[in-house]
């Protein structure tokens, strides 16, 4: 079975426990390294073309229009197809209570009818918050799997809950 991890992420200035940190590794980023870890399967970086800011706030702000105004930021590019994948690991830090504009843009590109798909967020308190749902919307022939939320302060401690929870989601799939 073969399955692909599709992220979102963003280095540099970020609101770590309430101080501006500079991270060399994005959070969501490293929580999908772990998924790699663990399952072998292909990375993928979602990437707009024009990024956000390097500095915290002035991406809050950009990222707060792009979402006002429902944008699709434009991708540097896409898996060729995502025909050969039947599991779909999609991470993204929780931007103003949903994903990143971009991972919309990702996820309307592709027909994704009867793929199973596995949202991980890395989140400073909102949790998941919308983005199941807008998964759920925007991809109408899924199965949308329970998210997996993530503080992005811990995320280097999050090996054995991902672990759980993709024994929780395969094990729930074999006995429906
Ligand atoms: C533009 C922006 C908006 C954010 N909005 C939220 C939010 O609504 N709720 C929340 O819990 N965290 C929010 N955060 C914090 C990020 O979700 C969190 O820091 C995440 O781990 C960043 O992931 P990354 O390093 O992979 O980009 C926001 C961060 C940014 C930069």
């Amino acid at each position: 079975m073969a399955e692909l991890i599709a992220f979102f992420s963003r280095r540099d200035e970020n609101y770590v426990n309430g101080i501006i940190k500079t991270l060399d590794i994005g959070n969501t980023e490293a929580a999908a390294g772990i998924i790699q870890e663990l399952t072998g399967a292909r990375l993928f970086q979602i990437e707009p073309i024009q990024t956000y800011s390097k500095e915290y706030n002035e991406c809050i702000a950009q990222a707060q229009a792009d979402q006002k105004r429902n944008a699709r930021p434009e991708l540097k590019t896409y898996p060729e197809s995502i025909d050969p994948y039947d599991v779909i690991y999609l991470g993204f830090p929780n931007y103003w209570g949903t994903m990143p504009m971009a991972v919309f843009t990702f996820l309307e590109h592709f027909d994704f009818t009867g793929k199973t798909i596995m949202p991980f967020c890395t989140h400073e308190g909102s949790g998941m918050g919308s983005s199941t749902s807008d998964i759920s919307r925007l991809c109408p022939g899924a199965m949308v799997e329970a998210g997996l939320p993530i503080y992005g302060s811990a995320v280097q401690r999050s090996k054995k809950d991902i672990a759980n929870w993709m024994t929780i989601n395969s094990n729930r799939e074999r006995t429906e």
